[in-house]
């Protein structure tokens, strides 16, 4: 009787597992989410696939939900209803930091913490336990036109392009699945804009980085192949 209980169990899990290779491709799934604050309801029953790989530029109107949804996706908040999944299985249901390891959110105005830009290259190998790793961070400052020297620089001492550029690497060295960027370029110029498009181009097309970004720049806009429209707390 154990057994088959046992069996039954086991024959359940399976067919889950069947079923979430069926949807792999789906890196998120969202059904009927909402988000609700107080009698404010920001997003409206949204429903919404995104695979794997995929490059997406939501757009919309100001205060339209955009970074709401982009908090629940990077589980920095809580849909009030609905189900958010991530790789077939809830978001809520993944250990925090587990979950940030692998769906990383770089903020519209990054800080750089500590003395040194050191302080903040270095913080992704001390929360995996690892050492630093000179040679690998020389090799991701080159990505975004940064050479060594800025290792030991202090952050009172990089420009606001430079800071957006290694705040955008402490999301990469050790790349996520997903990578959320919330308006990441509004206020570079032309020259810091085309850095950051080259390395996201990069990480999304040499290792299939699944990128999410919120942008209000016409240009960036034009060029993108995949859109959401997000209007009035809906996905149109
Ligand atoms: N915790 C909250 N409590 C109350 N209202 C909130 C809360 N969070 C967001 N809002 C409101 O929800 C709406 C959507 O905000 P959100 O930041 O998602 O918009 P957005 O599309 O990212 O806008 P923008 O393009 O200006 O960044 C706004 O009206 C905002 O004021
Ligand atoms: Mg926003």
């Amino acid at each position: 009787m154990k057994d088959n209980h046992m069996s039954n169990v086991n024959n359940v899990k399976a067919f889950k597992n069947i079923d979430g290779v069926k949807h792999l491709k789906n890196i998120f799934e969202l059904t009927d989410l909402s988000y609700q604050v107080g009698d404010k309801k920001i997003l409206k029953n949204i429903n919404l696939n995104i695979e794997q790989g995929k490059y997406i530029t939501f757009v919309g109107p100001s205060g339209s939900g955009k970074s709401t949804l982009m908090r629940i996706l990077a589980s920095m908040i809580s849909a009030t209803s609905g189900e958010a999944l991530f790789n077939g299985k809830k978001i809520s249901s993944y250990e925090p930091t587990e979950y940030r390891r692998r769906v990383s959110y770089a903020f519209q105005q990054p800080t750089l913490f500590g003395k040194t830009v050191k302080d903040n290259l270095e913080f992704p190998y001390i929360v995996r336990g690892k050492e630093f790793d000179w040679e690998q961070v020389t090799k991701f400052l080159n990505y975004v036109n940064l050479d060594e020297s800025y290792i030991d620089k202090s952050v009172n001492d990089v420009s606001g392009g430079e800071k957006q550029r290694i705040a955008l690497l402490r999301n990469l060295i050790f790349p996520p699945e997903v990578l959320i960027t919330d308006e990441v370029t509004t206020g570079l110029d032309a020259d810091n804009k085309e850095i950051v498009h080259n390395i996201l181009n990069k990480f999304n097309q040499d290792d299939g980085l699944t990128i999410l970004r919120v942008t209000h720049d016409d240009s960036e806009i034009e060029q993108a192949t995949d859109k959401v429209t997000v209007k009035n707390g809906e996905v149109i």
